[in-house]
């Protein structure tokens, strides 16, 4: 069975105490429950995934990047590399979020270079994809998604693709209060496993685990989640809230 995932993307959020305050909460409630059934991942900023991933070495949460350099050492002034992540035992790291492919020009040919260093490192990429509200308007929506997905991961063999988790997130639901609907979510997440399943063959479709992600918060979670291609969520601004994010942990 596939896994279910719910990881907060706290984008450029916290200070240093503020971290470790969320961090602490999110452990203190956690640890009532038993979320067996759901993978727990944080996305904090660079300088706290060593505080992240300390404070997390006794309870079932990974830590998760936001980014990661195409390169794997070297002059590269100010980047982060897969190897820096993997000897910190960071275990995700996100991809080809909009904001990158919109503020930082991210595109397909580099995030299938990025992609290739994750694996290489044996880092879980949580690759994004999504279309821009007029795309959706123009009935674009579709071809947008697959070529944004095949550009960047269709060059993997099916032993590396299986190592992959997608994050659909429709650009005009991130961070405006407007989710997509559960019919929404579920027609694309359809979708996507539909084209992984021509390429990569059913049972890789089967085990893949597509998380959605725009405006998901603890009211609409249960609804978004109960859908039976949505395997849970990449939470952004819900996140930075230990009390809301662990309520939607709590709605699988
Ligand atoms: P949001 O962000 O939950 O604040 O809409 C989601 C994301 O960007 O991953």
């Amino acid at each position: 069975m596939r896994k279910k995932i719910v990881a907060g993307n706290w984008k450029m959020n916290k200070t240093f105490s503020e971290a470790d305050d969320l961090i602490n909460k999110i452990i203190e409630l956690i640890s009532d429950n038993n979320f067996d059934n759901v993978g727990v991942v944080l996305c904090p900023p660079f300088v706290y995934l060593e505080l992240a991933t300390d404070m997390t070495e006794d309870i079932e949460i990974a830590v998760a990047a936001q980014n990661v350099s195409n390169y794997e050492f070297g002059a590269y002034t100010g980047e982060i590399s897969a190897p820096m992540l993997k000897s910190m035992d960071v275990e995700y790291c996100i991809l080809g979020h909009s904001e990158r492919r919109k503020y930082f020009n991210e595109d397909s040919k580099l995030l299938a270079e990025k992609v290739n260093i994750l694996l290489k490192n044996d880092i879980i990429p949580i690759f994004c994809c999504g279309e821009l509200l007029p795309e959706r308007e123009a009935g674009n929506h579709f071809n947008i998604v697959e070529k944004q997905i095949t550009d960047a991961l269709w060059h993997l063999d099916s032993v590396q693709f299986k190592k992959i988790v997608l994050a659909y997130e429709p650009v005009w639901a991130i961070g405006t209060g407007v989710n997509a609907t559960p019919e929404q979510a579920q027609e694309m997440h359809a979708f996507i496993r539909g084209i992984i399943s021509t390429k990569y063959g059913a049972e890789v479709a089967e085990n893949t685990t597509i998380l959605y992600g725009g405006s998901c918060n603890s009211k609409n979670a249960k609804e978004l989640f109960a859908n039976p291609d949505v395997d849970g969520g990449l939470i952004g601004g819900a996140s930075l809230k230990a009390e809301e994010f662990v309520k939607i942990i709590e709605s699988f």
